[in-house]
């Protein structure tokens, strides 16, 4: 195993430690949160009752996999909690996610939640969001009249993400493209910039929803940051 693989293991099991038992939580998409997932599933084969509500098929089939109960958002008014990784992390706990494509159902479980845990390893800690490429969910009907209103924007580079050749189409059948702002001074504002594009789905900026980040660094220890204020 990496050393950066060893990082999410360690940071996604010590994230499972914060679930409490008889609560509703929502469980995350990634090589990060497969972590946390794995050892929420080790609870729960030894009596563990939880509910938790995935934020994407691969996710479901994990979980189920791992003999964890599963529900539905419709399912529950809210949840205590939401653990998931990001791509991006900044000093005000400002996110980018939504590399596995899955940020859209991230983001509605995340803001049921009364809480959201991220786990990450120390390299996706920034200074200013926006090195890694945005995740915008865009209907595939007219993505480039999209793409022209992203530019406008401040962003002239932006693709539609490809796998084996072809568009990546996500869970609720849309394109993501992936928009290469380089530094992104206002994210708050970019973000409802984005909502008010037509065919725009959903962003992979998450502002004001991560409470605590867990951090997994490469001396094997894990640190605490919560948001400010
Ligand atoms: C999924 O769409 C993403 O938001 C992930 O949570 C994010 O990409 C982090 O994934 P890793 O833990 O695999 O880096």
């Amino acid at each position: 195993m990496t050393e950066k693989d060893q990082m999410k293991k360690r940071v996604g099991e010590y994230a499972a430690t914060f679930i409490q038992p008889n609560t509703a939580i929502g469980i995350g998409t990634g090589s990060t949160a497969y972590w946390m997932i794995l050892a929420l599933g080790a609870k729960v084969r030894e009596g563990f009752t939880i509910t938790a509500v995935p934020t994407s098929k691969a996710t479901v089939e994990l979980a189920q996999a791992h003999g964890i109960p599963l529900a539905t958002l419709n399912d529950v008014d809210r949840l205590a909690l939401t653990i998931d990784g990001a791509d991006e992390v900044d000093p005000k706990l400002q996110l980018i996610k939504g590399g596995g494509g899955a940020h859209l159902q991230e983001k509605m479980v995340a803001a049921a939640s009364d809480r959201m845990i991220v786990i990450a390893d120390e390299q996706k800690l920034v200074d200013r969001l926006g090195k890694f490429p945005l995740p915008i969910e865009v209907i595939p009907f007219g993505w480039k009249q999209v793409q022209r209103r992203v530019a406008a924007l401040g962003c002239p580079t932006s693709e539609i993400r490809q796998r084996d050749g072809r568009p990546f189409i996500t869970d609720h059948g849309n394109y993501i493209l992936d928009a290469h702002f380089g530094s992104i001074a206002d994210p708050p504002a970019l973000g409802i910039a984005l909502h008010e594009i037509p065919g725009v789905v959903e962003h992979g900026l998450f502002i004001g929803l991560a409470t605590t980040v867990l951090v997994g660094r490469a001396d094997g220890t894990v640190d605490e940051l919560h948001r400010p204020g």
